[in-house]
């Protein structure tokens, strides 16, 4: 770590349904920088006076850059979490993004048993989780990696059933899908990169109980 990165708090953000929120509520306990805003070209975003650095990641990629500690703390969902199994520390559960995990299949392809659907193939942006969960049920099906409109897939043929996230219902409505096993429910989580949490301890342990708190007075 140069002596510049040790003057700056690296905070990754990810685009998406996560970036909205994570930017609003590092707001409230004073973290932000002028322009902060998920179709910024520019990817990096400094508060020189605070030495704040944000960094805008590709969702799945955010485990990554906070593993390595090319950004200090970051927020993202569990299940991205789950996914990538990185080596990184869960400081906080921040509560929103709240959505499930799920197995899906299409209205017309419900079976009786979760078993009854060994051997298909499943189509998720979620491959590790989707095996992980299988291999628990004693199943083998093959695994189809998508990058998203996931629903699509048994539609179309490519898969007969879906791991997908789930949060209101409407995509897996709209596409005549029923959901067939819960496999976890996930939120958006603070994160810390393992060296930066010791070394910049003060700064990231302040942050933390000002979220804590920033928590409790919303809950
Ligand atoms: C996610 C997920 C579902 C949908 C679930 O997709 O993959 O498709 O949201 O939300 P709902 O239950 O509220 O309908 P996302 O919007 O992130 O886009 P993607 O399909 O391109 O990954």
């Amino acid at each position: 770590m140069t002596s510049s990165d040790m003057d700056y708090l690296t905070i990754a953000l990810p685009k998406g349904k996560v970036f909205g929120k994570s930017v609003e509520m590092l707001a409230k306990i004073g973290y932000t920088a002028e322009n902060l805003t998920e179709n910024s070209r520019k990817l990096i975003i400094t508060n020189e006076k605070e030495k704040l650095r944000f960094i805008i990641t590709k969702t799945a990629d955010l485990p990554t850059y906070v593993e390595y500690g090319a950004a200090d703390i970051g927020i993202i969902g569990k299940d991205v979490l789950m996914e990538e199994s990185k080596d990184v520390y869960e400081l906080l559960d921040l509560k929103f993004a709240l959505c499930r995990l799920m197995v899906a299949v299409p209205e017309s392809l419900k079976q009786e048993k979760l078993s009854d659907y060994a051997h298909m193939r499943v189509a998720t942006k979620y491959p590790n989780i989707a095996e992980r969960f299988f291999h628990s049920m004693g199943m083998q099906m093959e695994f189809i990696k998508l990058n998203g409109s996931i629903e699509l897939a048994p539609m179309v043929g490519l898969a007969e059933i879906i791991v997908d996230i789930v949060e209101t219902g409407s995509t897996l409505r709209a596409n005549k899908l029923v959901e067939v096993a819960n496999i976890e429910v996930a939120t958006a989580r603070f994160i810390a990169n393992r060296v930066s949490f010791k070394m910049k301890f003060d700064r990231i342990h302040k942050m933390t109980e000002e979220l804590k708190v920033l928590l409790e007075s919303e809950a």
